[in-house]
């Protein structure tokens, strides 16, 4: 895997972080370098105002910083974030600033380079975000695989920023060109929301939310099979998403703090608004961004719920699920136990077996089983 991304007499050191043995991914992509290519073809003076959206892992802001732009670089992952802070300490690059994907950006920018988001909802609001920017009109340049660019996608360029042209692909990238045409005055609500009636719960969810416009189908079953116990006095929800987990956990055990952990910015914000708005009182719970369950203290909770995900950025993945059941058994306190939610095909029965020395199968159905594993 390489490690180096040469630019012409430029090295950077780019890894992903956090750093895993084994790692066979590497910190960049054929966009990136097509993104860099672009906009070092532009000659754009030092200090040029650069905005970029949803760098993966840092390469294109560790290279603009290195042309002495001033930097601001824009995410709702946290784990970005942090990847993006180490590869700049790693190339002792300083000056960026970091801000998060609710951020209210309210500067002048001269060009905004971006990353295609996965999720449609996420880049309508970054295209707004960028329509709301000064009325001064930045270049505006995406870049994807090329296989992520649809027609459908460009439309929405189109329609929420201006005039629209793509590159020719390039090692299987290609470069999305925008013209800022659409001034807004003000942001729109980017929050929508919808009802489980069963448990009577209205669910609210900023832009890049897990499943945001429906109850994801195990978060549904785990509803139904969800400890309450006046026994319990801590519980994690552990990648939180919207919140559902936490909201109905502490619901059922009134007496218990919860905690709703993600390192989605949007997915914390949309948990603590739908704690607050379900009569959840403040004192009783936290929603923290974090990377898994990183600096929380040993022991100190008695229950953990996790539907895991199974991605990061673009990579289909399952080492975050293992990171999650490791840090959650170091978390746990003695006796404590984690109630897991996964399709079957993924074997956490198994993967917590070996992991707890127990686990049982507590609800299953045809796609679905539900584990709970003690500590
Ligand atoms: C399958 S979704 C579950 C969401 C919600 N609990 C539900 O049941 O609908 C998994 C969540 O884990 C979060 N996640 C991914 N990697 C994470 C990490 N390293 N640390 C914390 N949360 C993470 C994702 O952002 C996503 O919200």
């Amino acid at each position: 895997m390489k490690t180096t991304l040469q630019i012409e007499s430029l090295a950077l050191a780019l890894r992903r972080y956090p750093i895993q043995k084994n790692e066979t991914l590497q910190a960049w992509d054929a966009a990136d370098e097509y993104l860099i290519e672009h906009v070092k073809g532009l000659a754009l003076p030092p200090q040029s105002r650069v905005l970029i959206l949803n760098d993966g892992f840092g390469a294109l802001t560790c290279w603009a910083l290195a042309q002495q732009f001033k930097v601001t670089a824009v995410n709702d992952s946290l784990l970005s974030q942090q990847s993006i802070e180490k590869n700049l300490e790693e190339n002792d690059l300083h000056g960026a600033t970091l801000l998060t994907s609710l951020d209210v950006l309210s500067f002048d920018v001269d060009i905004v380079v971006a990353k295609l988001p996965k999720n449609n909802r996420l880049l309508v609001w970054q295209l707004q975000q960028i329509a709301q920017l000064s009325d001064k009109s930045p270049s505006v340049v995406f870049g994807a695989k090329a296989k992520d660019v649809h027609s459908s996608t460009l439309k929405l360029f189109e329609k929420h920023l201006g005039e629209t042209h793509t590159s020719l692909a390039k090692k299987k990238a290609r470069l999305i060109f925008c013209e800022k045409h659409i001034q807004l005055d003000a942001l729109p609500n980017e929050m929508t929301s919808f009802d489980v009636p069963e448990y009577q719960l209205t669910l609210s969810n900023h832009a890049n939310v897990f499943s945001s416009e429906s109850l994801d189908i195990a978060a549904y079953l785990m509803l139904k099979h969800l400890p309450h116990s006046d026994e319990i006095k801590h519980i994690i929800d552990l990648g939180c998403g919207n919140g559902v987990l936490a909201v109905q956990s502490a619901k059922l055990n009134p007496q218990a703090k919860v905690t709703a952990v993600d390192e989605s910015h949007m997915a914390i914000a949309s948990a603590r608004h739908n704690l607050v708005a379900h009569g959840i009182d403040p004192s009783r719970f936290e929603c923290r961004a974090n990377n898994c369950l990183d600096e929380f203290a040993e022991n100190s909770a008695d229950l953990v719920l996790c539907n895991p995900p199974f991605h990061q950025q673009h990579a289909v993945t399952d080492h975050i699920a293992w990171q999650m059941f490791c840090d959650a058994k170091r978390v746990l306190e003695p006796k404590g136990r984690i109630v897991v939610i996964g399709n079957r095909h993924l074997g956490y029965h198994a993967k917590l077996k070996r992991l707890f020395g127990n686990a049982q199968i507590i609800a299953s159905n045809s796609k679905f089983v539900i584990v709970e594993a003690s500590k």
